[in-house]
């Protein structure tokens, strides 16, 4: 019998899902494995019957390397431990579950998720019994232990090139762009793009920040004679009296949303400046992944598919020092990785004279 692996996108989608997803079915292949695919992270096996295909290299053929998105689907809103039933109802459907990957035959399974998704799913793996490894995406980046995760230098590259565009208006209309880019509670996108952008001002959740600061250095920038300046924002910043910033969605779920909306008027008054915002949101989780998401995503998948034949279990693909490597997943978990002040581009960013509003 062929050993049967299980593979499922979960949390957020990004660029280079369905890289990893190829990669994995490569390896397999040539290792001798079947891939079955679970659609919608863990919900597929909530389904009757099961939403689950076997995966194999020709479901990959031609341009799904390129694509954006998750072939197999995603959600970041159902935890099978609270699972919320169509009355509204929380129900632990976690049992289900874990009774579904032994009924398919399942000997081990790869996740593509954020440190939200591996928490429930290296769960689901320790009670059930089940056999996991952990494929770390997100454009957040702020998966411990791994220095990069597979989306964030495409959602980077999306983020700096709107900079790119933003520039030419601002100096058209001698006006300040300020631009909310996503990120969670880590400033990791704010901040390169910021540097590579050229921004002027950065504010990131880790670094608290005030309004006559961003002014003061606003101020600056025209004393010196430039008519316009660049403003990135991160979603997760707070107005300075401590408020976190959030739209509420139908059904009651928050997120981040609206520091951009909120400081515009604020840094217009205090520095004399017109200001614009741009909200970013999903278009830095969509299009083709960049060539480095890319190398990311199979380099990570094959490591997957190898720490499974040999039989290593609970680990977590990571990138070290120029190096896949393997870490504990329950390690990786235990806190997420902001940007800390030791950070080599938070230095760079100040030495460039990039105020962070402190
Ligand atoms: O974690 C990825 C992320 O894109 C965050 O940067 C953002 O805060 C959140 O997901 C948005 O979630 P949703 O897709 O549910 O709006």
């Amino acid at each position: 019998m062929k050993k049967r692996i299980g593979i499922l996108t979960s949390g957020g989608d990004c660029a280079g899902l369905n890289a990893v997803m190829r990669s994995v079915v490569y390896r397999s292949h040539l290792l001798g494995l079947e891939v079955i695919g679970i659609e919608n992270g863990v919900s597929g096996l909530l389904d009757s019957p099961y939403a689950v295909r076997t995966l194999s290299m020709s479901d990959f053929d031609g341009f799904i390397l390129r694509r954006g998105g998750t072939i197999l689907g995603t959600t970041n809103s159902k935890d099978p431990f609270a699972y919320e039933m169509p009355n509204g109802e929380i129900k632990d459907r976690s049992e289900e579950i874990m009774a579904a990957f032994k009924d398919l035959g399942i000997d081990a399974f790869i996740g593509i998720g954020g440190d939200g998704s591996f928490a429930i799913l290296s769960r689901l793996a320790e009670q059930g019994g089940l056999n996991f490894v952990g494929v770390p995406k997100t454009i957040d980046n702020d998966v411990n232990l791994t220095s990069a995760c597979v989306g964030f230098d495409t959602a980077l590259t999306v983020a700096t090139e709107a900079l790119d565009r933003l520039q030419p208006t601002a100096a058209s209309h001698d006006r300040v762009m300020i631009l909310e880019v996503m990120g969670r509670d880590a400033g990791h996108i704010a901040l390169s793009a910021g540097i590579a952008g050229g921004a002027d001002v950065i504010l990131i959740p880790e670094i608290p920040y005030s309004i006559e600061n961003i002014a003061r250095k606003l101020k600056e920038v025209k004393k010196a004679g430039r008519n316009f300046a660049l403003i990135v924002v991160s979603e997760a910043v707070k107005s300075p009296d401590g408020e976190k910033r959030e739209v509420v969605y139908h059904g009651g779920e928050t997120r981040y949303g609206g520091i951009g909306e909120f400081l515009g008027p604020k840094i217009a008054e205090l520095s004399g400046f017109e200001t614009r915002v741009t909200v970013l949101g999903h278009v830095q989780r969509g299009g083709q992944p960049t060539y480095k998401d890319r190398l990311l995503a199979q380099a990570f998948g094959v490591k997957a598919v190898d720490l499974i034949n040999d039989g290593k279990f609970g680990r977590m693909v990571a990138w070290q020092d120029r190096q896949v490597v393997d870490v504990s997943i329950k390690e990786a978990i235990k806190e997420c990785r902001v940007v800390n002040s030791e950070s080599t581009l938070l230095h760079t960013a100040r030495s460039l004279g990039i105020s962070f509003g402190d």
